[in-house]
């Protein structure tokens, strides 16, 4: 499949900018824009920390995982942004990176944290430490991330729109 037929999908643990990054993308190439976990929580017609709440992550990681293959299932080129889980499913990887060109957005833990600040509506951090958290799940995930990703941008110290150039100048020298 040609590059320009494929989505472009970002994957990276929370605070590494995947929704901003994926809109700004989206933007400048024209195509629509899909959030994984906008779409969980549209098709549940509930929020993602009521989803982990009453039904536990498991419930959430099915319906996480539905929702990642009707994203790249759909046939016009879009920028896709995943939930920082959604890699831990090898379906999920085969799924993106048989449909897209994955990107991972990478900064160091204590720039992730600055960026989540109290991990409101982010169940996993729960009332612990968000840097803490943040630095077990890096530890955790890097090999699922680096598994799933084609390739990776530092987004530590850049601006979004330093941010958006590096993944479209790696979309263009991994699509050809
Ligand atoms: C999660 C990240 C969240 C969301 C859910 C679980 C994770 O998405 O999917 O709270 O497991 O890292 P963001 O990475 O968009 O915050």
């Amino acid at each position: 499949m040609s590059g320009e037929r494929r989505h472009l999908v970002l994957v990276g643990l929370m605070g590494s900018g995947k929704t901003e990054v994926g809109r700004e993308c989206a933007r400048r190439l024209g195509r629509p824009f899909v959030d994984t976990d906008a779409l969980v929580e549209a098709r549940a017609g509930r929020s993602i920390a009521d989803i982990f709440r009453h039904d536990g992550e498991d419930a959430f990681r099915l319906l996480e995982r539905d929702a990642v293959a009707h994203a790249c299932a759909s046939p016009e080129p879009a920028v896709i942004s995943c939930g920082g889980g959604a890699v831990l499913s090898e379906e999920n990887r085969r799924v993106m990176r048989g449909e897209g060109t994955v990107v991972l957005l990478t900064a160091p833990v204590e720039v992730l944290a600055a960026r989540v600040g109290a991990g409101e509506g982010r169940p996993l951090l729960g009332s612990a430490e968000p840097a803490d958290v943040l630095a077990c799940l890096a530890a955790e995930r890097d090999d699922a991330y680096r598994a799933a990703a084609h390739v990776a941008v530092d987004t530590s110290g850049h601006d979004l729109v330093a941010v958006a150039d590096d993944v479209l100048a790696c979309l263009d020298e991994v699509d050809g």
